[in-house]
């Protein structure tokens, strides 16, 4: 049988998307219920980390523990993989030891060669091109808010980073209209602006972008592995940031999402997160749910 991976949002059916949101919608409940439910027990899940993470590597970490399973960090500092074992041998041994990996590099070429030698699921844990965890936990705290995206409008406003391109599959797979207002010479990727069609808009102005949308959403100006740009970007982006002003050009329901961490006083006003329209904690909190429907999903379902 061959073996499911999730390094894209295209990896899954829109049908499996959907039910990945109403699982971790149960799995959460459950969870708030102290149930215990451990369909993943003795299972490991092996945890590349190329990059930092705080929200990434605690929730599937506790994620994993709570499924009944257990779950390894593995740092290229302490790894082999930090000396320049290549990846594919890396990909063949470890697969052989754990039932699942979850990878977080900054070239996306890494993890999709991680996958094609790995004889057990790889998860996309962010790359610089994707994040296509953090849109489980989006699309789920959206619908917990304000019901299904389907037909809705969303605004991206900032950089054309991993998560806008992630944004640009949701839109397809989830059925939503997608304005992005970005600075010139900081779009999405042009293959996925391509694919979406009509759908998806690139705009200069935040303020057209947010216009009757009903989610607002931004990312940092300089993502991982970008901290010498930092200086130049927050020139560039200087006109680019979420306010309560600004939200109140999108439609009156519109809610606000972040994946955090987020800058203050950069890509969002320092009250930004305050903002009763803000639902930043509980989209990061979605985190584990999501990632627990998905490891069931992948683990079970094989
Ligand atoms: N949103 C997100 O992926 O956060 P971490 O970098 O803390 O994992
Ligand atoms: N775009 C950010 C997301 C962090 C969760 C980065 O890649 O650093």
């Amino acid at each position: 049988m061959t073996v499911r991976h999730f390094l894209t949002l295209n990896d899954l059916s829109q049908d499996e998307l959907r039910h990945l949101i109403q699982r971790s919608i149960d799995l959460k409940q459950m969870h708030k219920d102290g149930r215990v439910y451990e369909p993943l027990k003795s299972r490991v899940l092996g945890m590349i980390f190329e990059k930092s993470s705080t929200r990434t590597r605690v929730s599937f970490e506790a994620g994993m523990i709570q499924l009944g399973g257990g779950a390894i960090f593995l740092s290229p500092r302490d790894t082999q993989l930090g000396r320049g074992e290549p990846i594919e041998d890396s990909a063949r041994v470890l697969s052989q030891m754990v039932d699942a990996v979850m990878i977080r590099t900054f070239e996306h070429q890494k993890a999709a060669t991680f996958a094609q030698y790995s004889s057990v699921p790889v998860i996309n844990a962010l790359t610089d091109d994707y994040h296509p965890c953090q849109l489980l936990a989006d699309m789920q705290a959206y619908h917990e808010a304000r019901g299904s995206i389907q037909g809705k409008t969303v605004a991206w406003i900032g950089d054309g980073n991993n998560m806008c391109n992630s944004y640009i599959n949701a839109a397809r797979l989830y059925d939503f209209t997608l304005n992005i207002a970005c600075p010139e010479g900081f779009e999405p990727m042009q293959a996925l602006l391509d694919q979406a069609g009509d759908r998806v808009r690139i705009v200069r102005d935040p303020k057209e972008a947010v216009e009757n949308a009903h989610l607002v959403t931004t990312d940092v100006w300089a993502s991982m592995g970008q901290e010498e740009e930092a200086q130049a970007r927050l020139k560039a982006f200087e006109n680019f940031q979420v306010s309560p002003a600004l939200m109140d050009k999108a439609d009156k329901d519109a809610i606000f999402l972040h994946c955090l961490p987020a800058h203050r006083g950069e890509e969002v006003s320092e009250d930004m997160l305050d903002d009763p329209r803000s639902f930043v904690f509980e989209q990061a909190g979605n985190r584990l749910h999501a990632q627990k429907a998905l490891l069931e999903f992948l683990l079970c379902s094989e």
